[in-house]
């Protein structure tokens, strides 16, 4: 069985739903507390073993390839300035082996993935969104779908939880039975449907293993929901077998404001150097006052 070695960040969506932030920024370099939101993603990578990342980027995404470049100017103001564990983080995140190709339209996110195809090649590989983080302190959330897809025999793995119902026409949701704990053979698969056409409430969020036939559903998907190509509707084209896989984890959705703010206040409640001082702020915070400001 071939090993997942890389990994595809789709990051060129436009993030209308949390403009004007996004208007001239990615809203995948948001920051959550102090660290851009697609380091969290790529160091998720990296924890789960994958090589080589390619992250898919658009117009107005050059914070992006910045980050993770190297900046002779800051390096050596720190280097000045004596301070040595900024000066390692920085360079430790110039150090990180990043690729890029430009979506050349902002398509949906089948068009984002079809990007990749080069550089994929003949082998499985993972998909983690730009926009979605998943907080885990024992496995990363990629190594669970990695280690599910090794144990079955190398076929596609959709991340997947459980949602309120109210949610189901968010995402794609998926239809089929458990084999095992938390391992479902996948039926159908469609993408936001409304609650009463949703054949299930578990999600696709955000995390994927996929095999390179893709590529071919791909080319051959035409546009679906939000008049995009859906890289749901190429998965539910696969004849190969598909498992989905209900994974650990806290998921925080950093493309929708209250997600955004969720990762926020809980991932500086996670912070050493934070969380006591915020921990104080949010118990005599008066909310009711505050609200009563707006
Ligand atoms: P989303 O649907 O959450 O991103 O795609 P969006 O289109 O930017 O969001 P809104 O609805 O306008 O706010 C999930 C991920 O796929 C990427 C996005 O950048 C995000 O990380 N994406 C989406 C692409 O790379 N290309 C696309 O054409 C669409």
């Amino acid at each position: 069985m071939k090993k997942v070695r890389k990994a595809v960040i789709p990051a060129a969506g436009f993030g209308t739903r949390f403009l004007p932030a996004t208007k001239a920024q990615p809203k995948e370099m948001l920051p959550i507390v102090d660290t851009p939101t697609i380091q969290y993603i790529v160091q998720e990578a990296i924890d789960s073993g994958i090589e080589d990342i390619l992250i898919i980027t658009g117009r107005n995404k050059r914070a992006i390839e910045d980050h993770f470049d190297t900046s002779v100017e800051l390096e050596q103001l720190l280097q000045q300035q004596g301070k040595k564990q900024h000066l390692d983080m920085v360079r430790n995140l110039a150090n990180i082996k990043v690729h890029y190709i430009r979506q050349k339209s902002a398509r949906g996110l089948g068009d984002a993935i079809y990007c990749a195809k080069s550089f994929i090649g003949d082998e499985p590989f993972a998909v983690l969104l730009g926009d979605d983080v998943v907080y885990n302190t024992h496995t990363p959330c990629l190594k669970q779908l990695i280690d599910c897809h090794y144990a079955h025999d190398g076929v596609t793995i959709l991340g997947t939880q459980f949602v309120a119902p109210e949610k189901v026409s968010s995402y794609g949701i998926v239809s089929g039975r458990e084999i095992e704990p938390n391992v479902y053979e996948v039926a159908g698969l469609v993408e936001k449907p409304p609650l009463e056409y949703a054949p299930s409430n578990l999600a696709v969020l955000g995390r994927y293993i996929l095999t390179p036939d893709i590529f071919d559903e791909l080319e051959k998907t035409p546009q679906g929901a939000g008049n995009e190509i859906q890289l749901t509707d190429a998965i539910a084209r696969l004849s190969s077998r598909i498992l989905a896989y209900s994974y650990e984890g806290v998921r925080y959705d950093i493309g929708d404001r209250l997600g955004y703010l969720k990762a926020t206040v809980e991932y500086g409640l996670r912070n050493p150097q934070l969380a006591e001082a915020f921990k104080n702020y949010l118990q005599e915070l008066d909310i009711d006052a505050v609200m009563n400001e707006s």
